[in-house]
């Protein structure tokens, strides 16, 4: 999967992108990610990409025709076949699932707008075929919430999971939250392992687990039972 991330910041993603489980994928060649300096595609020669809002207000608001030079080249530069998408993280936006991770990691290329400042032109929203927040807050720019989806997608791609790692017991996998987990000491300060769990019997741990997933998921986040 190709990632292009159009952004002002690309060095925030440094970290988030050179660990872990994304490194992976990218040693592996599963995933490429590429960064595009807006201000590279400011057209002034202050290189202006934001300027005061018509009607006036505080604040500026990202310009049009930076954001749709740098879009249309990052389009320019790969190839028109790929199935892809161009995605503004917004607060506006539908709110980021599991689905939704699942779905954008059928793609073969994902194109990110990140937007700072008070906000985009809204001339610049007709460039996206998806709006997405990651929750009811605002945040500073895009940046935090494409990583927050890059890490989400990178996760359901084919190979990037070990097994030891596997999708299947995450929370969210079939709608509800993961069952609970333990490693060693059984006892922990007086805190005991489940005997179920130390049974080896693993019709019974499986019929366990199951079960403490939905006790977990009605207690915890009702709302995702209600949502079925
Ligand atoms: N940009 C600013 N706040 C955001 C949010 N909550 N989700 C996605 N993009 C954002």
């Amino acid at each position: 999967m190709l990632i292009d991330i159009i952004t002002l910041f690309p060095e925030m993603f440094t970290g988030v992108f050179g660990e872990s489980i994304i490194k992976r994928a990218v040693d592996k060649n599963i995933l490429e990610i590429r960064f595009t300096q807006l201000r590279d595609f400011a057209f002034d020669k202050h290189k202006h990409v934001d300027d005061s809002p018509f009607g006036g207000g505080a604040g500026m608001v990202l310009k049009p025709e930076p954001v749709y030079r740098a879009v249309r080249d990052v389009l320019a530069k790969s190839d028109e076949n790929l199935s892809r998408k161009v995605i503004i993280p917004d607060p506006s936006g539908a709110v980021f699932t599991q689905a939704k991770a699942k779905e954008l990691a059928a793609l073969d290329q994902i194109v990110f707008v990140c937007g700072h400042y008070e906000g985009f032109d809204a001339r610049i929203y007709d460039l996206a075929d998806d709006l997405i927040s990651i929750g009811d807050y605002v945040l500073t720019g895009g940046e935090l919430p494409a990583m927050v989806i890059v890490d989400a997608v990178a996760r359901m791609l084919p190979d990037v999971l070990g097994s030891a790692e596997s999708a299947e017991t995450d929370s969210f996998f079939d709608g509800m939250l993961g069952f609970p987990q333990y490693t060693r000491p059984r006892d922990f300060e007086g805190k005991l392992v489940p005997e179920v769990l130390l049974s080896g019997n693993h019709a019974e741990i499986k019929k366990w687990r199951a079960a403490q997933a939905l006790n977990l998921t009605r207690s915890r986040r009702p709302d995702l039972i209600r949502a079925e």
